[in-house]
């Protein structure tokens, strides 16, 4: 795993990507997010990990996408880049994304972050779409998840004034799940994947992509969806442990199958 913009880890049950672009603030440019979909569809696809947390540094999570590479671009340069058909695999990865944020998580950043199932911040952390200071607003996806997530009064403010919001802000929203000091973050980020890689990953597989669905479906629709995937589970190994398990007042061992 040679990577010039990002560092891959992996630790027991999960792995680490962090985005290495510190000079500008990981500003996320076409290399890097290369760099990132194939790290991230190769860990997808690795038995050995069940969660991958997704980090930067202390000083940025990532100021947003990178300004001077696309600063003459044209409408049509836009295009044919196709920057977002990227995006969208992120968007597709099985397995549960933990973002550890701390310092700036902005525009490309804030949207990379909301990508992510669970946020855990730093107190420094920095989050908001400034798009508009520079002529044009969120394209990845900060529209749409923003608004979800906070709600539309919430998101039209941070959208159109750009202003950033602090971690504290960010939690009482409902934007991240958790606040800690700087020096903890990654730690606690990596306590959170050592759990969840620690849950029969089937059954994790199944609940992240219900969860999901409740973004693009109906309550009608969403609920048959997570009804078939509650008796898929019965078809698993793990379902019959876990059980199992239970009524022998024992830990499962789970087969991930
Ligand atoms: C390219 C960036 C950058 C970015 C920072 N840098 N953000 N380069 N693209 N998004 C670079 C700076 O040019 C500078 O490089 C170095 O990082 C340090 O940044 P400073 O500005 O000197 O740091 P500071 O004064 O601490 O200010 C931090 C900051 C500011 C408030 C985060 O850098 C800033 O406003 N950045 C832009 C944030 C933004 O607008 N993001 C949205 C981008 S559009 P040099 O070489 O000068 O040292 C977007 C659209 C997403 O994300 C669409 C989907 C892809």
């Amino acid at each position: 795993m040679n990577y010039t913009n990002i560092h891959v880890t992996k630790e027991a049950g999960y792995a680490i990507v962090q985005l290495n672009r510190p000079d500008v603030l990981n500003a996320i440019n076409i290399a890097l997010m290369q760099e990132l979909v194939e790290a991230l569809e190769n860990l997808d696809k690795d038995n050995d990990v069940r969660c991958i947390i997704l980090t930067g540094n202390e000083k940025a999570f990532a100021a947003g996408a990178d300004i001077k590479e696309m600063a003459d671009a044209s409408a049509v340069d836009m295009l044919i880049r196709d920057q977002f058909a990227r995006w969208d695999k992120i968007r597709r990865i099985k397995k549960p994304l933990i973002a550890a944020v701390s310092g700036f998580a902005l525009g490309g950043g804030c949207e990379l972050m909301m990508t992510c199932d669970i946020v855990i911040a730093s107190e420094s952390a920095k989050i908001g779409q400034p798009e508009i200071n520079i002529g044009v607003m969120p394209g990845a996806g900060g529209t749409q998840r923003l608004t979800r997530a906070v709600g539309k009064a919430k998101a039209m403010e941070v959208v159109l004034t750009g202003k950033m919001i602090t971690a504290a802000e960010a939690l009482q929203w409902g934007l991240i799940n958790k606040i800690v000091p700087v020096e903890y973050y990654l730690q606690d980020a990596k306590d959170l994947a050592k759990e969840i890689a620690s849950k029969p990953p089937v059954a994790v597989r199944l609940a992240k992509e219900a969860v999901l669905k409740s973004f693009d479906t109906t309550i009608e629709g969403g609920l048959e969806f997570e009804r078939k995937n509650f008796y898929l589970l019965f078809a698993s190994e793990d379902q019959k442990e876990g059980m199992k398990a239970f009524v022998e007042k024992r830990k499962a061992d789970w087969k991930g199958k």
